[in-house]
């Protein structure tokens, strides 16, 4: 379907799904008017609204007095700013001594069926603090900064929190991310340790990770000591000084209990690097108290997770969802969270669905991507296990098409089931718009409305709301607790992308309109980021990737629509003078980009391309690239502007060739 299509589809949507009525009374949010009440409340008195909640949801080892002292046009961003707490001892030493204490707190699925390990909160605690130990033995101070390029082993959150527990930032680098791409965000935030593994176990091939480490580490002075965990017993060259065993660490006789640090509650939580629509990744800084209470507030009323519940969210812990979704809300609220090591289609695409069987999961959480992936296969693998114990289902990462909603809802959630399609971004934290399971009436493809303390609105270019039905640009005006606090050590960056445009708030990025009954429809974005498969990609960084081969004297990349991923990656490359076009160029170029940023980032369609569209002052004219890649070729809108129009038709000539 194209783009133009899809989201005519979405307008047309006029389907409406009531909230359950079963288990309504028991659930935090019950009805439409407690959500209504509870968002006037604090869009009246937002730092009443805060204060009460944080005080509700965390435990602080001094009460914060003030909610936020912030002003976006600065931008200046606090809250709870006299109040001091630490993350790790909310996630977990509070929980020894509140009746969890044996509760699990992670269930983890290795990708071998038979590779579980499940953590209580007694058992998390003990290793996280000998981990903080190991990390204190090291060097790592309150400030600084440890890397973590793991895959999804308990070892990651175990590290994660060990961080958290003394103070030091943790910068966590998706394992699927290549050498260079690790390179350049350690070098970024000078970290002091990197925690990494052997290999990966993926679809039942081992792939090795430490070589990248390696190969990362060799231009990264500020790394002095490398922790391996050894995930699949293979042979990882170990640089001596430098290189220790996880195992070895944490055999050492020497570790034990480590007195969280009092953190004040603007101290730096984690960066985490996202894309953006130019120059490399930004290092995107969360902190404390802010960031858990938000998080543990968003669990509350997106998921509704109560004591028993299993709940299981599918994200890698490399992105954001993971960060705040598989670990800190959860675990600020004392839940069990279950974490997956595999894929969905291995060894078959039952595999989430069996897994959803075995430990009798309650609350799911996935991406439109894969949902889109698994109706394909067809629906007898999801009649194969018994999914009654599922009474809330989740979606993140993009806007779902209301056909994969429709199936998600029949399918998974025996068409009774609450899907709360979640919006939010790295930037915010945790979730900004979704339904509260049991209080809102749902449409297929709208996240629906913003969660209490989230004044989003639609706005044009000049930053005024436009009407009803209208899109725009998605803003938020008033600051929110889980928001970011900077781009890492780029104070220029930071307000320049979030908070220049539109002043006094924050701009997200996204296009979107909301409709007659306050319902937001989020389309995408409306700068040079893609969103493949749920993930977010700079077609900058894509581009510079290729420009970097030697082959290539300049490439513009755009999104292309997919049935599966949402958008793929279409590259338009033209050659240096000399080099001549081949499908063995077309390998090399992808296994370049591969090797400079990661798998991920591989372009599906390479085009050779003479010339770009360009502008008589050389800017690229890049809505013509989107419509030539989405195979539309008549609504280019006014290209009178190019120096040489003559150059699509050429384009389009190219486009047949190839897809
Ligand atoms: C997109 C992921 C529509 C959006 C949590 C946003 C969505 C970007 C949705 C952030 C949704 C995420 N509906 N679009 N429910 N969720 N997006 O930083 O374009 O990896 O700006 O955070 O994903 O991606 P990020």
């Amino acid at each position: 379907m194209s783009e133009q299509s899809k989201i005519q589809s979405m307008m047309q949507e006029k389907r409406l799904f009531e909230p359950p009525t079963e288990g309504q009374d028991k659930a935090w949010v019950k009805s439409i008017d407690e959500y209504e009440a509870l968002y006037k409340q604090s869009m009246d008195d937002p730092d009443g609204f805060w204060l009460n909640r944080t005080k509700d949801l965390l435990t602080w080892f001094k009460d914060p007095t003030k909610g936020s002292t912030s002003d976006l046009n600065k931008p200046e961003v606090k809250w709870f700013e006299d109040g001091t707490l630490n993350v790790a001892y909310n996630c977990l030493d509070r929980h020894l001594t509140d009746g969890r204490r044996n509760k699990a707190a992670i269930i983890w699925q290795g990708e071998p069926d038979e590779d579980v390990k499940v953590y209580t909160y007694q058992m998390l605690h003990d290793e996280v603090n000998k981990f903080a130990s190991v990390l204190k033995k090291k060097g790592v101070k309150r400030g600084d900064r440890v890397a973590l390029y793991l895959p999804m082993v308990p070892e990651l959150s175990i590290a994660m929190l060990a961080c958290a527990r003394i103070g030091a930032m943790h910068s966590i680098v998706f394992a699927g991310f290549s050498a260079m791409s690790l390179q350049n965000r350690i070098q970024d935030c000078e970290a002091k340790v990197l925690v990494t593994a052997d290999a990966v176990l993926r679809a039942g091939r081992t792939i090795p990770l430490k070589p990248n480490a390696d190969e990362a580490l060799k231009d990264c002075p500020t790394v002095s000591s490398c922790v391996v965990v050894n995930r699949a017993g293979s042979d990882a060259p170990m640089q001596s000084g430098r290189d220790t065993w996880w195992n070895d660490e944490m055999a050492a006789d020497d570790l034990g209990f480590v007195e969280p640090e009092k953190m004040n509650a603007e101290d730096n939580l984690f960066i985490l690097y996202t894309s953006g629509s130019t120059g490399k990744p930004k290092g995107v800084v969360h902190t404390t108290g802010g960031y858990l209470t938000y998080v543990a507030s968003t669990m509350q009323y997106v998921f509704d997770m109560q004591d028993n519940d299993v709940y299981w969210c599918t994200a890698d812990i490399g992105w954001v969802t993971g960060h705040s979704y598989i670990v800190y809300g959860p675990l600020a609220n004392g839940g069990t969270s279950l974490m997956f090591e595999g894929v969905p289609s291995y060894p078959a695409p039952d595999r989430f669905w069996q897994i959803v069987d075995k430990f009798k999961v309650n609350i799911f959480y996935t991406a439109p991507t894969v949902i889109r992936a698994l109706m394909r296969e067809g629906v007898e693998w999801t009649q194969k296990h018994d999914m009654s114990s599922l009474r809330v289902l989740g979606s993140v990462g993009e806007p779902i098409n209301p056909e994969a909603w429709m199936w998600y809802h029949e399918h998974i959630g025996a068409s009774k089931l609450p899907i709360v399609d979640t919006w939010w971004q790295t930037e915010t934290g945790g979730i900004m718009m979704s339904p509260m399971p049991y209080a809102t009436t749902l449409k297929p493809g709208s996240c629906t409305r913003p969660l209490p303390g989230i004044d989003a609105a639609i706005v044009d270019s000049e930053g005024v709301e436009v009407p009803a039905n209208e899109g725009g640009n998605l803003v938020i005006r008033k600051p929110w607790p889980g928001m970011l606090r900077g781009v890492y050590r780029n104070p220029d960056r930071y307000k320049s992308t979030y908070f220049e445009r539109f002043p006094g708030m924050y701009e997200s990025g996204d296009g979107a309109r909301r409709d007659e009954d306050g319902y937001f429809w989020v389309m995408g974005r409306l700068d040079d980021v893609i969103n493949v498969s749920g993930h977010r990609m700079g077609t900058a960084e894509i581009e510079s990737a290729l420009v970097s081969h030697p082959a290539v004297a300049e490439a513009a990349v755009v999104g292309m629509p997919h049935d599966i991923k949402g958008e793929s990656i279409y590259a338009y490359v033209t050659l240096s003078a000399g080099i001549e076009e081949s499908d063995e160029l077309i390998v090399e170029l992808r296994t370049h980009v591969r090797k400079e940023i990661g798998p991920i980032a591989s372009p599906e369609a390479i085009q050779f391309a003479e010339g770009l569209p360009k502008t008589r002052s050389g800017k690229i004219m890049r809505r013509v690239l989107r419509k030539i890649a989405a195979g539309v070729f008549d609504e280019f809108g006014d290209t009178s502007t190019l120096a040489d129009p003559a150059v699509i038709d050429v384009l389009i000539d190219g486009y047949h060739e190839i897809m």
